[in-house]
């Protein structure tokens, strides 16, 4: 495991920029899977500001780890929210994008999502891989759209189910645990002060963080690399680091 502490959230997206283009410039092609959340939103005004030009997009396929049931024309839409963000900003061919279609039936959705990744995508284990995962840590230690109250979705034979917001009541379609296990590397995208306890107990005490989603991430062949700023890794030592 891989932690890297930056002052700021805003050196955060910076750091994690520079490793996303290093990372896609080493390679032939890349499939990505997106988060949402306020850490993935300013690490894509990064990209869009001060990458635009450095990294050769059409080697990029994107695809996204979580999407809410919307229309993607909807404020709550991570699509929506990534197309203001980056996608509007950037050269990608139109065709390297895989949406999430909240719009479609969420049971359906889940079932179309999961036989497209297990179609375009290569495969070690016989499962589907992603060069690189990245993940936002909700509060409460959700990971993509996998809450603690169902936590048991983690361990799903499909590649991508429906859960539901524990608060809200919004539903979402998620991936689930092995496809998220089986990426070469997982990337948390994790700020702010409310993150650094569970971000302390996940790294330390593996049984207090039992029911957290974020806990169960343990890749099978790949790495996990954690960006956090100080307030985030104000729980975890230097020695970590
Ligand atoms: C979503 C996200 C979710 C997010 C976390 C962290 O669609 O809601 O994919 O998993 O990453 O909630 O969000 P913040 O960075 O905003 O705390």
């Amino acid at each position: 495991m891989e932690i890297k502490v930056y002052k700021t959230k805003q050196e955060v997206a910076q750091n994690f920029s520079k490793y996303l283009a290093d990372f896609i410039t080493d390679r032939e092609e890349t499939h990505i899977a997106l988060s949402g959340g306020s850490t993935p939103k300013i690490v894509f005004d990064e990209l869009a500001a001060n990458f635009r030009a450095d990294i050769d997009w059409s080697k990029v396929n994107l695809y996204w780890g979580d999407e809410r049931c919307v229309p993607p024309d909807d404020d709550d839409s991570n699509y929506k929210m990534t197309v203001e963000h980056l996608l509007s900003k950037i050269e990608i061919p139109e065709f390297n994008i895989h949406r999430i279609r909240g719009e479609n039936g969420p049971e359906y959705e889940a079932e179309r999502y999961s036989d497209f990744l297990d179609e375009v995508l290569p495969k070690v284990n016989g499962i589907p891989i992603f060069d690189l995962v990245i993940l936002g840590m909700g509060d409460d230690g959700h990971i993509a759209s996998i809450f603690p109250n169902e936590i048991e979705l983690w361990d799903s034979e499909n590649y991508c189910e429906v859960a539901v917001h524990p608060d809200s009541g919004q539903q979402r379609v998620t991936i689930t645990g092995q496809i998220i296990n089986n990426a070469e590397i997982i990337s948390f995208l994790v700020t702010g002060e409310n993150k650094a306890a569970k971000v302390s107990e996940i790294i330390y005490d593996k049984e207090i963080a039992e029911n957290y989603p974020a806990r169960l991430v343990a890749p099978v062949n790949g790495k996990i690399a954690w960006f956090l700023d100080e307030a985030a890794a104000a729980g975890i030592t230097s020695s970590q680091f």
